[in-house]
């Protein structure tokens, strides 16, 4: 018998990302090889086999583009500080540990409580339980020279638009000249969710409608670069199976493809 899950809906969304990493780890031409990934599918007891469809490859291509976001981060601040805001059971740590980085990872309750099952606190790695939309990290991620990077990943699309600026302004506040990496997805993205098979087999939404990551400039970000799965950095793109680099720029043109983006910004509050 394995782990039971007893998760919001928001929270059960992450099982999405899970099985789309563990399905990676186990092809031949893997992209992450999240071997951990696959360990976790198999010792906790879900459904997944009833998630299908592009989503679960494009957790995949959205994590290693979210990962070079982190790697370049760490190769100009080995010691720097990264914040994973709404972690899920990503293994973005245990992939990118350079044995130096101080890292951080946040969820709500419920979900930090599985991941507690999987993983364990270490001298440069800490679990918090908290919301994002909460401010009492912000001192216990704080670094005293000021370098941190923080992500959230296919978090602030289930929250309402005044939510996710208010906490992004916020968060501009707090960590002036740090960066943010964070996804936003196009109305055309979000007008077609109920037809995406994973969310046939989930009661979360996405909410939040962002056509152009620019106009969040509002909120005190600088927008450094924003990329879409047909843009994957150089680097990323050379890990990727030719279906997923030629394929993806192939279709780069379409709305489902060119309107989910993935951000980078600099903390710049007025
Ligand atoms: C689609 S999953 C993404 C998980 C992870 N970032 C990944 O890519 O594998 C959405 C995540 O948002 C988290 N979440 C929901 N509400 C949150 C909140 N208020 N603060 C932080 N995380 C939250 C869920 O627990 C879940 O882990």
């Amino acid at each position: 018998m394995g782990e039971p899950v007893a998760l919001g809906d928001i929270q059960e969304t992450l099982l999405i990302p899970l099985y789309g990493r563990a399905l990676d780890a186990g092809k031949k031409n893997s992209v992450l090889h999240d071997r951990k990934a696959a360990e976790l599918v198999d010792a906790i007891d879900y459904d997944f086999a009833k998630f299908r469809g592009p989503s679960l490859g494009g957790s995949v291509t959205r994590a290693s583009i979210f990962d070079q976001y982190v790697r370049d981060f760490l190769a100009e601040h080995p010691d720097g500080r990264v914040v994973d805001l709404g972690c899920g059971l990503s293994t973005r740590f245990q992939r990118l540990d350079n044995g130096r980085v101080r890292w951080f990872d946040l969820d709500v309750d419920d979900t930090m409580a599985l991941r507690r099952k999987f993983f364990s606190d270490s001298d440069r790695y800490t679990m918090l339980a908290g919301s994002i939309f909460d401010t009492d990290w912000h001192t216990t991620v704080s670094a005293n020279d000021g370098l941190v990077f923080l992500l959230s990943e296919a978090v602030l699309l289930y929250f309402d638009a005044d939510e996710v600026t208010a906490v992004l302004s916020s968060i501009a506040r707090a960590f002036a000249g740090s960066k943010l990496a964070i996804d936003t997805g196009g109305k055309a993205m979000m007008s077609t969710q109920d037809r995406n098979p994973v969310f046939k087999a989930v009661a979360a939404r996405m909410k939040w409608v962002c056509d152009d990551p620019s106009t969040l400039e509002s909120c005190g970000l600088r927008l450094l670069e924003s990329r879409t799965f047909a843009q994957p950095q150089p680097d990323v793109a050379r890990t990727w199976p030719p279906l997923y680099r030629y394929g993806l720029k192939a279709i780069g043109w379409t709305p489902m493809v060119s309107t989910y983006k993935l951000n980078l910004f600099e903390c710049t509050p007025a």
